[in-house]
């Protein structure tokens, strides 16, 4: 039996799991990611030395562990490309640990462009890395794919019927410049080598592990209520960011799922537009913001902040199916006299519960014994209300400040 580990944020993305995913892979063989693209930012902090991973899994700085990217992500050439010379510049090896999915769509120029002319009129506030455009091409069936690369006739058909659907676009619906055929072909052609040494059918490669009884730990990207299908729509991402995306992003069987860890911040932020109830737009929410760092680890939008939904969690964990929580940031809420979280709606308002604030510093401590009895308090409350325990708190963005309970 094997004992495979999903780690997915319960809000709008940023609560953190690039940290969680980066502890808990020590010990695992593989970490995998399952959708979403470069418009991920992961932080993780190590020997005071802090790494931003967008694409590659957050296990990559534990040299023995794997890294997979599966084909529900969709990939930019350059973005990866980048990646690993940072990563290989900082002694981190990457070839042969990491495998990408021949099947992963690859996100082109002009998709980045056609997402950031449209987000102009739509006000999505999207990330502006071409995400969702190359998901329409997914599913418009005409996407050109990581392995094609490794067809030279085969990528000249698929990118001419592209690229003329792209300019037609760009030219008489977005009034914008057109691209060049040729100039996207000869790049993509540049990176043949890049797709013979890293393109693999990454679900023979997850059946061979799982016949092998490795463990393998999957990496959620954004998070619950940027999920296509349960999130905020239309102010979502393109991707499925819930568990459901595991399977379809990777090729594996919901069985294969033994343990999910949801992450979520002990307060709530969000990036781009979209609803959000518990938006604090007062000096509180400017605390929360300058104490927790809140701007977008991709584009360095400042984040809006506001306070724990309850509400809003109790959905993610049962959409999830999650086994327990990982509160982060617990540390961020350290001088705050009162803190709220939203128990009920009335209408479109918050209803908020008040508790004490512990008033003391956590971020030094390191076992659960040692936090304030009102932090301990919060908790609680958190776990009763939304009937799941909570197995992890982090109180700093280094390795070694997380408690686990
Ligand atoms: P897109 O994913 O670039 O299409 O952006 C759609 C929405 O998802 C926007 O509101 C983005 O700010 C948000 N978003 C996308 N990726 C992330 C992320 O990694 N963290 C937080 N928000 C994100």
């Amino acid at each position: 039996m094997s004992n495979n580990t999903l780690i997915l944020g319960l809000q709008w993305g940023d609560e953190g799991k690039g940290k969680i995913v980066d502890a808990l892979s020590e010990n695992v063989f593989a970490v995998c990611r399952f959708q979403g693209g470069h418009n991920a930012g992961h932080t993780i902090k190590v020997d005071g030395v802090q790494t931003v991973l967008h694409l590659i899994p957050s296990g990559v700085l534990h040299r023995s562990v794997k890294c997979l990217i599966g084909n529900g992500v969709v990939l930019s050439l350059e973005a990866i490309k980048k990646e690993i010379k940072g990563l290989e510049e900082f002694g981190v090896e990457i070839k042969n640990r990491l495998h990408i999915s021949e099947n992963c769509p690859l996100i082109l120029p002009s998709h980045i462009k056609i997402d950031q002319v449209r987000d102009k009129d739509e006000f999505i506030g999207t990330t502006g890395r071409g995400i969702g455009p190359a998901y329409e091409d997914k599913v418009g069936r005409r996407a050109i794919r990581f392995g094609d690369l490794k067809d030279e006739t085969l990528l000249r058909k698929k990118v001419s019927r592209l690229i003329k659907i792209h300019n037609k676009l760009l030219k008489h619906f977005y009034d914008s410049e057109p691209f060049s055929e040729d100039e996207i072909l000869n790049n993509l052609l540049s990176y043949k080598d890049f797709a013979e040494s890293f393109s693999i059918n990454t679900t023979d490669l997850l059946m061979a592990w799982a016949e092998e009884g490795k463990e393998v730990l999957f990496e959620g990207a954004q998070g619950t209520f940027l999920d296509i299908d349960h999130g905020t729509y239309p102010y979502v991402t393109s991707s499925s960011t819930t568990i459901g995306g595991v399977s379809s992003g990777l090729g594996i069987g919901p069985k294969h799922i033994n343990n999910v860890i949801g992450v979520v911040k002990a307060y709530a932020t969000r990036v781009g537009e979209g609803p959000f109830t518990t938006e604090l737009f007062d000096k509180d929410g400017d605390e929360i913001a300058k104490r927790g760092n809140e701007f977008g680890a991709t584009t360095g939008r400042p984040r809006r902040c506001g306070w724990l939904d309850l509400v809003a969690l109790k959905k993610a964990i049962f959409i999830n199916s999650v086994d327990s929580l990982c509160i982060t940031k617990a540390d961020v809420l350290d001088t705050f006299e009162n803190i709220n979280v939203c128990i009920d709606y009335d209408g479109e308002n918050p209803v908020y519960k008040s508790f004490e604030g512990w008033q003391e510093d956590t971020s030094l401590f390191s076992s659960y014994d040692e936090l304030p009895q009102k932090l301990k308090d919060y908790i609680k409350f958190i776990e009763e209300f939304v009937n799941c325990k909570v197995s992890i708190i982090s109180v700093g963005p280094s390795r070694e400040q997380s408690i686990h309970l």
